[in-house]
């Protein structure tokens, strides 16, 4: 019997097969549920006890010497058809498509915003989401306790309550002003932050774009002139107005609102029936914000502007409402697949 299985052993080793149906007669001869293998093993019972062991272990070596030449010669034969039969088919067949993804639709309005400014000569600069006191407040004119602070609903950091999560991305300025030399010409796109409820129309977490614009000379007529360019090529729209209002770090300070027209009745209901529509505030920066970045306020000026990229996606593609952009769902994602 154990000579029977030797010569089975030597048989295996020599074996060898070009197709994978020769591997699969061999494979069911040996190792098939009514196969050599099963067969000895079900006559191991019968084996007189002191012959077991060693029984055993031959059976053991027979029965992974076929194993290992079924997997070695598959992998040989497959090798060599790949080669020279292609037995995975036409490799110049098409192939299933891949899906692609798509950009999120945040990312589309910051990247035209950012090509639109980079074409007159704006750098793009960023800075942290963890902010100090200073760069979100108090260099922007706003000392503690002054009443602005509570238009911007505050994260704070509550072991120190000098670091925040920045409330606009304002505070770029400040750090671009107090590292560079104007001219400056930079915007600053990024996240922000306000503790505020969540609803159709606020989100405590959004996005934002930053503009700043220092040099010698730079007036108000600079910057309506800037806008106007920007709503012409971001919107195609040709008429914007500049309303009196207040922000803390610009002097004069305006909302710009664009004239969006009331020619459908989603045009009616967006602008409430005015035809016009808010995009950002702006101003002239005032002459303590350059100060308090080191720059010499009798020698410079400039312009600041602050927008919400949320706003602004949900003016382009009639997005109704802002908590879609967070919730990530595949529907609603891959309908900005065409948008590059
Ligand atoms: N930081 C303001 C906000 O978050 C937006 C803003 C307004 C930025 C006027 C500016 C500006 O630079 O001049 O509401």
């Amino acid at each position: 019997m154990l000579d029977k299985i030797k010569e089975l052993i030597g048989e295996v080793n020599t074996f060898s097969a070009t197709s994978l149906d020769e591997i699969e007669t061999f494979r069911i001869k040996f190792l098939g549920s009514k196969g050599i293998l099963k067969e000895l093993f079900a006559e191991f019972k019968n084996v007189p006890n002191d012959q077991k062991k060693e029984f055993g272990q031959t059976i053991n070596t027979l029965k992974q010497a076929a194993e290992e030449k079924v997997t070695t010669l598959k992998e040989e034969v497959l090798e060599n058809s790949v080669e020279e039969k292609g037995v995975y088919g036409d490799l110049s067949r098409p192939s299933e498509p891949i899906e692609l993804g798509s950009r999120h639709p945040i990312s589309i309005v910051k990247n035209q915003i950012i090509e639109v400014f980079n074409r007159i000569g704006f750098t793009v600069s960023e800075g942290p989401e963890i902010e100090d006191d200073w760069h979100n407040f108090t260099a922007l004119n706003l000392p503690e306790y002054h009443p602005a602070r509570d238009m911007q609903d505050t994260f704070f950091i509550e072991k120190n309550p000098d670091t925040l999560l920045r409330t606009h991305t304002s505070s770029v300025q400040v750090r671009y002003m107090e590292n560079n030399e104007p001219p400056i010409r930079t915007i600053s796109p990024g996240r922000v932050f306000r503790n505020e409820d969540i609803s159709a129309r606020a989100h405590c977490i959004f996005h934002q774009v930053e503009g700043l614009y220092i040099d010698t000379d730079v007036s108000f007529a600079d910057l309506k002139q800037t806008l106007l360019y920007f709503t012409k090529e971001m919107f195609g729209k040709s008429k914007i107005r500049l309303r009196p209002s207040y922000f803390p770090f610009t002097e004069p300070s305006a909302e710009v609102d664009i004239y969006w027209g009331l020619e459908t009745e989603t045009d009616y209901r967006i602008t409430k029936g005015t035809g016009w529509l808010e995009i950002m505030g702006c101003g002239m920066v005032d002459p303590n914000v350059l100060k308090n970045a080191n720059i010499d306020p009798t020698k410079y000026s400039g312009y600041a502007f602050g927008m919400g990229i949320e706003r602004i996606a949900m003016l382009l593609y009639q997005i109704p409402d802002i908590r879609m952009f967070y919730e990530n769902d595949v529907r609603f994602l891959e309908q900005f697949k065409s948008v590059l």
